[in-house]
């Protein structure tokens, strides 16, 4: 049977930096609490450019580093839960950046496993033979939907975006598994501006990021761990096979957790919130172009990559490379 393979990587992040020091300007926090509870050291905010224009340039360097025309496309998939618009996609307005005309195009709505789950969406029609060639990028701009007075979330998220290109192949994606527990939603939301209409008179409200740190803490140190072992589990792989963990960038703390749990060394599991802070769905693309663009990965590696988030949601996939 015919599986996904990632032949090519790309990624887009904004210009403008903005540093601890830089918030701590604006909420009463410092660079000492910042890094050594989260890791982060700085982030990129987009000031011109929305999600769907970073994912097309992330998208566009994908495409060249695996070296194929975008109309060889057969769907794109753009897992973002800040698109610019409701409707049209993010999907849609990357297929036009690119004319990518053969391709169908749509989003996917899963927070920071929105990637995992692009990935896992394009392996179902690979597999069934449906599709070849496939486009999937993570993008979010959180910056837009924060609450810059709320210094509990301001000074984690970011914005970026991280495509892959993925064509069917007789090796690659090894397995994958998704969850969703809907129950636990409240425990990070960004509500609607749906409210209003004509018939009960309400104007839409503006609804930001809401967040319960620490139940997200727990359940991330929890279920990342079960879905990696899980993962591999049914790939009749072991751990200590794997040459990478690429992790959602959320927190440095969390990725620790995780690999004291699975007992695996720190060098395992690659970071770069330090630079780019928790890009949402852009965050484990953009860590995994960062790997291929600096020779890090080889043919043949075993890589498992891992998000979690906002729904709740979370999904890992073993990858050889
Ligand atoms: N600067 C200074 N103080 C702060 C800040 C800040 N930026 N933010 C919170 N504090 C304060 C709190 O107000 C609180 O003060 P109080 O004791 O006077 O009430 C104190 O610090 C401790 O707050 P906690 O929330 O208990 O801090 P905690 O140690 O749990 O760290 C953090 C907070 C970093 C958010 C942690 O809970 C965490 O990492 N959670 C996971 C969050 C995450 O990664 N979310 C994203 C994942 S999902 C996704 O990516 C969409």
């Amino acid at each position: 049977m015919m599986t996904s393979r990632i032949i090519g990587t790309g990624s887009y992040a904004p210009e403008h930096i903005v540093t601890n020091e830089d918030l701590a300007n604006v909420v009463d926090t410092s660079d000492e609490w910042i890094r050594s509870r989260t890791g982060i050291g700085q982030r990129r905010i987009a000031l011109e450019e929305g999600t769907s224009r970073m994912a097309a340039e992330a998208a566009r360097r994908a495409l060249e580093d695996a070296g194929m025309d975008a109309l060889e496309l057969d769907i794109i998939l753009a897992a973002t839960s800040s698109p610019d618009y409701c409707f049209p996609s993010c999907a849609c307005e990357v297929q036009a950046a690119l004319g990518a005309e053969h391709a169908v195009a749509y989003d996917i709505s899963a927070a920071c496993s929105g990637f995992l789950f692009a990935l896992s969406t394009v392996q179902a029609f690979i597999q069934a033979g449906i599709y070849r060639n496939a486009l999937i990028v993570g993008a979010d701009c959180l910056s837009k939907l924060t609450d810059w007075s709320d210094r509990g979330t301001c000074v984690l998220f970011a914005d970026a975006a991280g495509a892959a290109v993925v064509q069917a192949s007789e090796s690659g994606l090894v397995h994958m598994v998704m969850g969703s527990d809907g129950v636990k939603g409240p425990v990070l939301t960004c509500t609607a501006r749906t409210e209003g209409n004509f018939l009960n008179g309400k104007t839409p409200e503006l609804g930001y990021i809401y967040m319960n740190g620490q139940e997200v803490f727990k359940f991330a140190v929890k279920k990342v761990p079960e879905c990696v072992n899980q993962v591999l589990e049914h790939s009749k792989t072991s751990l200590d096979e794997v040459k990478y963990f690429v992790l959602h960038q959320a927190n440095y703390r969390i990725v620790e957790a995780a690999a004291k749990r699975l007992k695996q060394p720190m060098e395992k599991f690659p970071m770069n919130m330090e630079r780019y802070g928790n890009t949402s769905a852009a965050s484990v693309p953009l860590l995994l172009d960062e790997l291929n663009r600096e020779g890090k990965i080889q043919k043949g590696d075993k890589i498992v990559l891992a998000g979690f988030g906002a729904g709740l949601t979370w999904g890992a996939s073993l990858l050889e490379w």
